[in-house]
């Protein structure tokens, strides 16, 4: 079984993004205006993008509720944009782009950025069920046969491994970079929220804060999130039983990879892992 994806100039393009604006973006037509209070949400994908995306739009917001308009219209890969340069501010714009495929500006300008990271072996498991549950994929295959996929950088977005090896070093050099780690947001979502309001410079009280947290927990974001997708929608693009929020644990992968899997993903990561200060944690 195959995964069926496009690619564009050695880059494989997930479903969700037509490649006439990626070429765009790779070509830097039409620019992309960046304002001062635009925040950036980036992550590699299944990271908690969602997650976070709604967290930061709450501080912002001021307000601990939901919004029903999806951060896809905020995605720079996903909309054309003149779309983005219409939307008002604070814009919360995210994308999984790889740092150097990104629009100049996004490092250049003095916007915020908010960067997330998982376990990348829960990523994988996580887009595994990602590739199977969307219907573009067409994409029925084992983890066996997937994992190698992942490792190699064969699947949307290209390399993890290069993916955070780029934002490293770029925090080295500008500052305005918040990372989030996805298990710290989920075993002290408060804490992870305080410090995302400071970053923001955004005054939140606490109640406000425990508020959010307490909004934004995995199975309350869930209700509220499908409860919003039109079931023609949901019928058009995902297999039966697929969600966007699957299961939204931390160490999922020890349930799937077995040992020779494991020691496979070691040989594969291990080493450039430890070697990799933000990655270290999970070595
Ligand atoms: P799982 O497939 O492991 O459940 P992204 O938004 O970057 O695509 O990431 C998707 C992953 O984040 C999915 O992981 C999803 O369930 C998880 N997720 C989304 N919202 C979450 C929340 N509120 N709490 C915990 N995990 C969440």
């Amino acid at each position: 079984h195959t995964i069926s994806m496009t690619s564009l100039e050695g880059y494989y393009i997930p479903s969700f993004s037509p490649p006439e604006i990626l070429r765009d973006i790779f070509n830097n037509i039409p620019h992309l205006k960046c304002r001062n209070d635009d925040v950036f949400v980036c992550a590699p994908l299944k990271s908690g993008t969602h997650w976070t995306w709604e967290i930061v739009s709450m501080i912002l917001n001021g307000k601990a509720e939901i919004i029903h308009k999806s951060k896809n219209t905020q995605m720079l890969e996903a909309v054309p944009t003149e779309t983005i340069d219409g939307a008002p501010s604070p814009r919360v714009l995210n994308s999984h782009l790889n740092l150097y495929r990104l629009p100049r500006e996004v490092l250049e300008q003095k916007c915020k950025i908010v960067l997330i990271l998982r376990d990348p072996r829960d990523v994988a498991v996580s887009l595994y069920h990602h590739c199977k549950g969307i219907l573009k994929y067409e994409y029925d295959g084992i983890f066996e046969n997937f994992l190698p996929l992942f490792l190699e950088g064969k699947l949307m977005y290209n390399s993890y491994l290069d993916y955070v090896v780029e934002w490293e070093k770029a925090m080295e050099e500008r500052p305005g970079i918040h990372l989030i780690y996805y298990e710290d947001l989920k075993t002290n979502c408060i804490e992870e929220v305080r410090k995302l309001a400071l970053f923001l410079e955004v005054t939140c009280s606490n109640d406000l804060i425990r508020k959010i947290s307490d909004k934004c927990n995995f199975q309350q974001m869930k209700d509220d999130k499908e409860k919003h997708i039109p079931e023609e929608l949901r019928k058009a693009l995902y297999k039966n039983n697929f969600s966007m929020f699957r299961k939204g644990t931390v160490g999922d992968w020890r349930n799937i990879f077995s040992v020779a899997q494991s020691e496979y993903f070691d040989s594969m990561f291990l080493e450039k892992m430890k070697k990799s200060k933000l990655l270290r944690r999970y070595t």
